[in-house]
C-alpha cells in the first residue's frame, strides 16, 4: 500500500466542498488515515510551494494558500498517488476534464480545490510535513476485500 497526502486549500472550504471532494476519495476506495484543519504558517507553505518561490505567482499563490484553514489528508491504497492525481485532474481548473475534481468544480489556475502530492519522494516528505507520526492511523478497513482483489493487497 502507498501513502499519499492531499490538501483541501481555502477555497474548498469557503466554497462548501469539503464533503463533496472527500467523497470523491472515499467511494474511490482510498482509505482516510491522517485528516486535520491547518492554518498554514509562513515557513510551511514555503518549504511547500518551494520550487515556485521566485515565480511571479508565488505572492499571491502563498496569500491564496494562507487566507482560510486547509484541510490536510493522508489517503492509503495501491498506487494512491497516481490515483489521487488522476481524480484531481490537471493544473487549470477551466480546462481540466470532467469527471475530474478540478475539472467538475474549478474555473481557476490558483484557487483550484486541493493538492495531491506528484511522487512517492514528495508524497513522503508532504506527509512529515503536515502530520506527526501519532496524526497517521494504520487500520484495516472492513471493505478492503471487496475494493482490491486478493492479488492486489499483498
Ligand atoms: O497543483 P499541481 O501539482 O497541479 O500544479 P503545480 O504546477 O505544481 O502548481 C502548484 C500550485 O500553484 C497550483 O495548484 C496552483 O494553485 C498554483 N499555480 C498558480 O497559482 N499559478 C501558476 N501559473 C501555476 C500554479
Ligand atoms: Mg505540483
Amino acid at each position: 500500500m502507498e501513502r499519499t497526502c492531499v490538501l483541501l486549500k481555502p477555497d474548498a472550504l469557503q466554497r462548501g466542498l469539503f464533503g463533496e471532494i472527500v467523497h470523491r476519495f472515499e467511494r474511490k476506495g482510498l482509505q482516510i488515515v491522517g485528516c486535520k484543519m491547518i492554518q498554514i504558517s509562513d515557513p510551511t507553505i514555503e518549504e511547500h510551494y518551494a520550487q515556485y518561490r521566485e515565480k511571479p505567482f508565488f505572492g499571491r499563490l502563498k496569500e491564496f494558500m494562507q487566507s482560510a484553514p486547509v484541510v490536510a489528508l493522508v489517503l492509503e491504497g495501491v498506487d494512491a498517488i497516481e490515483t489521487a492525481r488522476t481524480l484531481v485532474g490537471p493544473t487549470k481548473g477551466r480546462t481540466a476534464p470532467a469527471g475530474t475534481i478540478r475539472g467538475d468544480f474549478a474555473m481557476s489556475l490558483q484557487s483550484n480545490l486541493i493538492h495531491a502530492s506528484d511522487a512517492s519522494a514528495t508524497a513522503e516528505q508532504e506527509i512529515a510535513r503536515f502530520f506527526r507520526p501519532e496524526e497517521i492511523f494504520a487500520y484495516e478497513k472492513v471493505d478492503c476485500c471487496w475494493v482490491y482483489a486478493e492479488e492486489e493487497r499483498k
